[in-house]
């Protein structure tokens, strides 16, 4: 589906709309309803389900969102988080730089200086695209993070967190006292992070308040077991760093083993770049062709990354590759930052090991950007009809239940659909409009299940009657004894587990 088309549906079914909309919108800040906020929760499990199922020593936290000046100053966000900025000098609209030059050089700018880029634009005679001025600024450094008044004399400062990796960092020392002094340790946060954007675009993928669920990995680099036969046939989609653009270009499938063997990579990384892959393909349902690795270079990563990869999925509303996701080897940059910041030697002494400052392995995900994916990958015309076909254990709504009169079934489908969600099983009683319309719309929102109540399921009674279930793919139907819906629906409903974990 097309961008806006996709947008419309998901606004009229209320998944997601912008932020204060009667008042406009605010850039960059949308707000989720029932469908979108139930999606996304469930989004949330199935990724703990499969990360922290990696190890029984990957936990998960919950920080609060703020963080005071002197950590941001010590991650070096203070200083290097931000976007190289250019001004119209007629009508002082700002603009990203590399969003100015993207027709022009679809390589982008990473890795080039101010003065570059600045020669770039004055070689191209780029013009102000909003008012055509050929007045344009030189680029300068936009920090994008938003800062606060801390407390009521307003002299302190602090921060919304950009990412939520730090307050990982900032955990560390606590989780290693409360834990079982051995690495690797695992530290998750699934929640918030801010920035201020210059140029918030495309609904989802560029917000100024967005979800992260970011897993740091604390590992010695001496020795970072890892099972790697579990993947070592994996096919991974990679595209190297080496002569390729930042465009349309396929990526070479290559196996774990080999990226390992001839490609250069630690082993510890490509295995969690292989299980990284298994939860895109096999959890969330992206098409295997649809999903490529694209490896940053030394001038291209984040400045505390000595290997990145991004995933990035081929969508159509957004008319390409688009990163969702990434595998960051952070060094030990950032428990070094924090060690010389916070005066506290974030050193550990693993039982049997010698001192050591542990390293960091990241992978993080955009939680809305993975959600816009699910939509934009599983949601679209089946037919006549419209159907968003979710994996069963992301969907809203698991089971719609239905009365096929509503005057005669209505109350038992009404205490059907109680039992059901007393049992866990998100169910949703309706009674409006002909089924077929009952079905559509519940087709549209994802519901995997269907069941209808009718005039056999009373007669036999609650313990006997059955009703009929259809399945939203398939539309296969058949008849199941309402009592044992429950047991029959439950094994669908699960977030997957890694394999073999
Ligand atoms: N802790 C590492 C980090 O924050 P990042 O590449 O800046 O790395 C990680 O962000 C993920 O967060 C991205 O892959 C993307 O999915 C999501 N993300 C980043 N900026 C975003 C934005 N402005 N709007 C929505 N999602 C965003």
């Amino acid at each position: 589906m097309k961008h806006d088309e996709l947008f419309a549906l998901l606004r009229r079914r209320g998944v997601l709309w912008p932020s204060a909309e009667i008042y406009g919108g605010a850039q960059g800040l949308y707000d989720y309803g029932p469908l979108g906020a139930a999606l996304k929760r469930r989004l949330e499990e199935a990724w703990s389900a499969w990360f922290l199922g990696l190890s029984p020593d990957y936990h998960r936290i919950e920080p609060a969102e703020i963080l005071p000046e002197a950590v941001v100053r010590a991650s070096g966000h203070l200083e290097n988080f931000t976007d190289p900025e250019v001004t119209c000098e007629a009508c002082h609209a700002a603009f990203r730089a590399d969003t100015l030059l993207e027709k022009v050089r679809p390589e982008g700018i990473d890795g080039l200086s101010s003065a570059q880029i600045g020669e770039i634009l004055r070689a191209q005679q780029l013009r102000c695209p909003s008012c055509g001025s050929p007045e344009l600024s030189v680029p300068r450094p936009f920090n994008l993070m938003f800062g606060l008044d801390f407390g009521p004399t307003g002299k302190e400062r602090a921060y919304l967190q950009p990412e939520t990796a730090q307050a990982s960092y900032l955990a560390f020392a606590r989780m290693w006292d409360v834990g079982r002094h051995r690495l690797p340790l695992g530290i998750a946060v699934i929640g918030k992070a801010y920035r201020n954007e210059i140029a918030p675009r495309q609904v989802l993928f560029r917000m100024r308040a967005f979800t992260q669920a970011e897993l740091q990995i604390f590992f010695d680099p001496e020795s970072f077991p890892v099972p790697f036969d579990r993947v070592r046939a994996e096919r991974l989609p990679v595209l190297r760093v080496g002569p390729r653009s930042r465009g349309e270009e396929s990526p070479e499938v290559v196996s774990a083993e080999e990226l390992v063997r001839t490609g250069g990579l630690p082993e510890f990384y490509v295995y969690h770049l292989a299980e990284t892959v298994r939860f895109y393909r096999d959890v969330l349902g992206y098409p295997a062709e649809a999903i490529r690795l694209f490896e940053k270079s030394e001038s291209e990563r984040a400045f505390y990354n000595k290997i990145q990869f991004d995933v990035e999925v081929h969508l159509e509303s957004l008319g390409g590759y688009k990163e969702l996701g990434a595998v960051h080897y952070r060094g030990d940059y950032d428990l070094g930052r924090h060690s010389e910041g916070s005066g506290r030697d974030l050193s550990v002494h693993p039982t049997g090991r010698p001192p050591l400052r542990p390293n960091v392995l990241e992978l993080t995900f955009g939680v809305d950007r993975n959600l816009w994916a699910l939509a934009d990958l599983h949601l679209g015309k089946d037919g006549e009809r419209t159907r968003w076909k979710l994996p069963a254990f992301l969907a809203p709504v698991a089971v719609g239940v239905f009365p096929l009169i509503e005057k005669d079934h209505g109350s038992f489908a009404r205490a059907l659909a109680h039992d059901l969600r007393a049992a866990g099983i998100p169910a949703q009683y309706d009674d409006a409009s002909s089924i077929g319309k009952r079905y559509a719309r519940m087709d549209e929102a994802g519901t995997p299940f269907c069941v209808t109540v009718d005039g056999a399921t009373i007669a036999d009674g609650p313990e006997q009657g059955t009703v009929t279930l259809r399945a939203r793919d398939s539309r296969a139907q058949e008849r199941v004894p309402a009592a044992a819906l429950a047991a029959r629906l439950r094994p669908f409903l699960v977030p997957p587990l890694p394999p073999g974990a």
